[in-house]
């Protein structure tokens, strides 16, 4: 922040504050995305090109930007989207980003590969949390877990189907922390040493640093090479739809299906009971060379045809974003890094004025278009769409 800029306003600007606050390859390891990074980009450029219809003269004197999904309030369309080790990113990151989405009214899903374990970011928020699952290949534990996060209050399971091997994220093995050695661990000290700041709130005061959910399975969070290790060894590449149909009978409560990119795994995920979907890229992260989630959602919604609940992540940055994803058929969006840099960048108060924010630009945006609801929010609202 120069003299003049007082406030962050912005996810870039959040960003750049959590760029100047984390060590370098924490940074990274949020901020980057798979190979060349295109589909990163191409997520965020092909919201960009959507343009939205002005109406006016309508009457729009009582916007409401609430909703529901799967029958719980939400004060707008967003959800905040299951981020490993956001532990690490702030002192019991997790706890901090749930009661951020309680005062702003609108669900947090906490990640397998979250640091603190399901019942303590539960036991900091009065609403339910959602859990987001990995399959690993003990499936005694997955149960293990599953229970837990039912004994926790959790109602919602988000299982991720497109991480059945981590993608190549560049940015790993450039910083060192991939592979690197004795130059890494040294790079890495000095990454920690030009951190104070984190080294005091997370680093000392922020501990355990475990892995909380599969503290058994992991030794060193910290340790990139580990980490990448315990996917490699743990996550289970062999899944199919099949396991998605054992896993519908293990879990009685709502099941989302988060990653989602074609109609024919919609239609897929459908008939395997799940309650929703994510049109999900992993935020860039996994495949590059993709299209965009946006870009995939029109022909995904129609497959869907309403059977089930639209869910839509990968580059939303703001409150029109979220209009257009709405516009074009999701019933909500998920947030992944604007959430993160902002937590990272000032902790639960940061994530608490972004998302105020950005419920104020749904709000105007609303306004603008001329509708009060959120369901009011439709295809004819799209002026073009080139993706
Ligand atoms: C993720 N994402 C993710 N997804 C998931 O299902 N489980 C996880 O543990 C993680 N971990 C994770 C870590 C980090 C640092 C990021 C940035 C993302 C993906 C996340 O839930 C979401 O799909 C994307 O972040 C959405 O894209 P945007 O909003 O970041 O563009
Ligand atoms: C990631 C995994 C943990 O994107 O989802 O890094």
């Amino acid at each position: 922040m120069s003299l003049y800029n007082i406030a962050p306003v912005t996810v870039d600007d959040y960003r750049a504050i959590a760029k100047r606050r984390l060590p370098r390859f924490l940074f990274d390891y949020i901020d980057g995305g798979a190979n060349r990074e295109e589909i990163l980009a191409r997520n965020c450029d092909d919201f960009a090109a959507i343009t939205l219809k002005q109406r006016v003269m309508r009457n729009v004197d009582s916007v409401d930007t609430s909703t529901q999904l799967f029958g719980q309030s939400m004060a707008m369309p967003a959800v905040l989207a299951p981020v490993g080790m956001a532990g690490l990113f702030r002192r019991r990151g997790e706890t901090q980003a749930a009661r951020a989405a309680e005062r702003c009214g609108i669900p947090f899903a906490t990640s397998t590969v979250g640091i603190c374990p399901v019942d303590e970011v539960a036991a900091a928020s009065r609403q339910p949390i959602w859990f987001q699952l990995y399959m690993l290949r003990d499936r005694d534990f997955v149960v293990e877990m599953l229970n837990r996060a039912a004994a926790a209050g959790v109602e919602t399971l988000l299982f991720t189907v497109d991480l059945p091997v981590a993608g190549m994220r560049q940015r790993d093995y450039r910083n060192g922390m991939l592979g690197g050695g004795l130059p890494g661990k040294l790079s890495k000290l000095a990454q920690l040493l030009s951190s104070p700041q984190w080294v005091y709130d997370v680093g000392l005061r922020g501990k355990p640093h475990t892995f909380g959910n599969v503290a058994d399975k992991v030794s060193d969070p910290n340790d990139l090479d580990l980490y990448k290790t315990f996917i490699d060894g743990q996550f289970d590449p062999t899944c199919t739809w099949d396991d998605i149909a054992w896993l519908r009978q293990q879990w009685a409560g709502k099941l989302v299906i988060k990653g989602v990119m074609e109609a024919d795994d919609a239609r897929a995920a459908i008939d395997c009971g799940a309650d929703g979907i994510v049109v999900s890229n992993h935020g860039g992260r996994q495949l590059d060379g993709i299209s965009s989630s946006i870009g995939k959602l029109p022909s995904v919604a129609a497959a869907v045809d309403k059977r089930c609940t639209i869910l839509l992540d990968s580059g939303v940055r703001n409150g029109i974003d979220i209009a257009k994803a709405i516009a074009l058929g999701a019933d909500s969006v998920m947030l992944g890094r604007p959430w993160v840099y902002a937590m990272a960048a000032r902790g639960e108060q940061g994530v608490v004025d972004l998302l105020t924010m950005i419920n104020r630009e749904i709000e105007l945006a609303m306004a603008l278009m001329g509708v009060n609801r959120v369901e009011e929010i439709t295809q004819e609202l799209i002026d073009s769409q080139p993706v």
